[in-house]
């Protein structure tokens, strides 16, 4: 990390916001004062830019923090704000979602046909017997039927979890579990890298593999047919959507809820091993959602073709793809498929068929772009694109000059945007058209967000000093909790800054000579691969979990694309080391590890070695293993109760 900072020291080119540009854009510099002024006014202002069927007239209650309330005594309903409100006022017409198959089928969905199939499969839910507060889990490729059933839930009062379809049937069970989700939602399969990738067979077995206990709440399955490949079936229990749906109704009246109804529940990886359900609410977490997306991403829903190309299954998706942009009548692009697929420039060519004005993707990407040149977007029209935006870890310099340069043609603005899974939405960033910008920086809160860098004991460092990142204020799409655990919510973020009152995101930042925010990386035991969350110990657990592994240790060790990559250390039973060969083993392991958690958690690197490194009280140094994993020298071993080990796996690792 120290030479990541030296880098980041000594840079100090700057890009100044067209005045062109700046002429048209949403954001102006008085957002900034008017939120200092009075942040409750000012969020108060933002979230009436919904529609409230009850307005609300209280804004923030933090009577009981860190348990915060805002627009409590509003009422609203999410669906009819990303929907029905734009037909109402003669919008139906307006393209909701520019839809690309990865084999290259696609389709347009207008407002108002995206509004009628939402209201036809709120209608089957009922029937399902979906209620206000019941959770359905989601666990589909990206379709419209996702989005579509995403806002189905909502308009019920329901609560959605949303799974990557990237997770195996194993992460599934646990999160309809741990939900207690009444209905699943999911699809034959979706297409991934030129192949059908089956997701009903995950979910069959999700269902079988947890018996009939109290737990087993799920009553139905719906299918969307995407694929068409073969099905298992369960009779009474599973229906296929487009039976269902052409049978409903598509008259359907959105009642209205309070603001802190529950809307989602969204799992992401903590330091223990067992994932988190993130729960959030509906105002508050819509208001910040749509007003960042207007801002941060300059929204001008009349003219703007935006793309988002995260999954609906990440807190990206949820705030960029489904609620931010259709809340504000925005017209996007969802695609089904990988970056490469049928061809390298697959990202490229739709952004010059679809003539995508705004572009919102990972530093990962971007990186993986890097690498296989700039021959390949040359050969496609980009010239639409006028803003670009980064999310998901730190963007190194080299990227960000990179994105501006040959995807921006040194002219479009980037928005390098800091936020969490907790947070809701985005928290640091320029505002395009207002800030000067700095290749690596997030750079500064939005209006109305209170953030600092602190010490341990929660003093400010000042400028040119390094830290952890606070957020010194409560703000509307904040987390409201975890689901069933209010300890652990309050233990995780609130606990380390009790004095203070501050939330404790678990990053690491530097203050610049300007007071400006570079992001660091994690400072737990959360990784971060290609933008994806993922915890060491739940590694480890799914590793100890295979019969021939007696202990691991996991690290997140940098990787020139993905940020970071999943290194395992491993001892191995003696009995499997007698009859397989280590390479065997290591291959068997990072397979294993895919079928336990999901293909992004398998380890890049898995070395077979016969010690850990550890200290007298049994704690395992992973800061060591991290610096073998990296090819540095081995830092100081001193507190080790046995400092040769070191030297020992050092030797078995090469
Ligand atoms: O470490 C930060 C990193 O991603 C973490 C949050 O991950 P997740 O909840 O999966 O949400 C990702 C999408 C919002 C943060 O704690 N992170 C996210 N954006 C940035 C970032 N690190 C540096 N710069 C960013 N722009």
């Amino acid at each position: 990390m120290s030479n990541q900072i030296d880098h980041l020291l000594t840079e100090n080119r700057r890009f100044a916001p067209s005045p062109e540009f700046a002429a048209d854009a949403v954001a102006t510099a008085e957002l900034y004062a008017q939120a200092d002024a009075d942040r409750e006014a000012f969020w108060a202002e933002q979230a009436r830019a919904l529609h409230w069927h009850t307005p609300f007239t209280q804004v923030l209650d933090w009577s009981n923090p860190p348990f915060a309330q805002w627009f409590a005594d509003g009422e609203l309903n999410v669906a009819y704000n990303c929907l029905d409100r734009h037909v109402e006022a003669g919008n139906g017409d307006r393209v909701a979602l520019l839809w690309e198959g990865e084999p290259g089928d696609s389709r347009r969905v207008t407002y108002a046909e995206l509004t009628d199939e939402v209201k036809r499969v709120a209608n089957v839910l009922t029937g399902l017997g979906v209620e206000a507060g019941d959770r359905v889990a989601i666990y589909l490729p990206m379709i419209p039927e996702a989005i579509a059933a995403m806002l189905a839930v909502a308009r019920l009062g329901a609560i959605h979890s949303v799974i990557f379809g990237g997770f195996s049937a194993d992460s599934l069970r646990t999160r309809i579990d741990d939900a207690g989700a009444k209905v699943v939602i999911t699809s034959d399969g979706g297409y991934r890298k030129g192949r059908v990738s089956p997701l009903k067979p995950a979910v069959d077995q999700a269902l079988a593999d947890r018996g009939n206990g109290p737990q087993a709440t799920v009553e139905h399955v719906l299918v969307v047919r995407r694929t068409e490949n073969e099905v298992g079936w369960t009779e009474g229990r599973d229906l296929w959507w487009h039976d269902a749906v052409a049978e409903a109704s598509a008259d359907h009246t959105a009642q209205p809820f309070p603001a802190e109804n529950p809307l989602f529940i969204l799992y992401t990886s903590g330091t223990t091993g067992k994932p988190k359900g993130i729960l959030h609410t509906s105002g508050g977490y819509l208001t910040q959602a749509a007003f960042t997306n207007r801002v941060v991403h300059d929204i001008h829903s009349e003219t703007d073709v935006f793309w988002c190309t995260a999954d609906i299954g990440w807190i990206t998706g949820h705030s960029y793809v489904t609620y931010g942009p259709l809340a504000n009548g925005a017209t996007q692009v969802l695609y089904e498929g990988t970056p490469d697929a049928p061809h390298p420039g697959r990202w490229w060519e739709l952004v010059e068929k679809y003539g995508v004005t705004i572009l919102y993707t990972a530093p990962t990407a971007i990186r993986s772009f890097m690498k296989l040149g700039r021959e390949i977007p040359n050969r496609f029209d980009l010239s639409s694109l006028r803003l670009l935006g980064s999310v998901g870890e730190p963007i190194n310099p080299e990227a960000w000059m990179w994105y501006r340069h040959v995807i921006g043609a040194d002219a479009t603005p980037i928005v390098d945007t800091w936020w969490q899974t907790e947070t809701g939405s985005i928290m640091v960033s320029a505002l395009p058209g207002v800030t000067e910008t700095k290749p690596g920086s997030a750079q500064v809160p939005i209006p109305g967000i209170s953030i600092d860098v602190v010490e341990d004991a929660g003093e400010h460092v000042g400028n040119g000093n390094g830290g952890l990142l606070v957020i010194t204020k409560p703000w509307p799409s904040m987390l409201r909790g975890i689901w069933g655990d209010p300890d652990r919510f309050v233990e995780t973020y609130w606990e380390k800054f009790q004095d203070k009152g501050y939330y404790f995101a678990g990053d690491g930042a530097r203050l610049d000579d300007d007071g400006d925010i570079w992001f660091l990386g994690r400072v737990d035991d959360v990784m971060n691969v290609s933008g994806h969350r993922l915890s060491t110990t739940e590694i480890e657990s799914a590793l100890v979990g295979n019969e021939a592994v007696a202990e691991a240790a996991v690290v997140g060790a940098s990787d020139e694309t993905t940020g970071q990559a999943v290194v395992a250390f491993v001892i191995v039973k003696q009995s499997y080391l007698n009859e397989h060969s280590p390479e065997g083993l290591a291959d068997g392991l990072r397979k294993w590890v895919g079928e336990q958690i999901g293909p992004i958690a398998r380890p890049r690197d898995v070395y077979i070695v016969g010690e850990l490194p550890k200290t007298r009280s049994g704690k395992i140094m992973r800061r060591l293993l991290r610096d073998v994993a990296e090819g540095r020298e081995v830092g100081d071993t001193t507190t080790l109760a046995d400092t040769a080990v070191m030297s020992v796996i050092s030797a078995q690792v090469k």
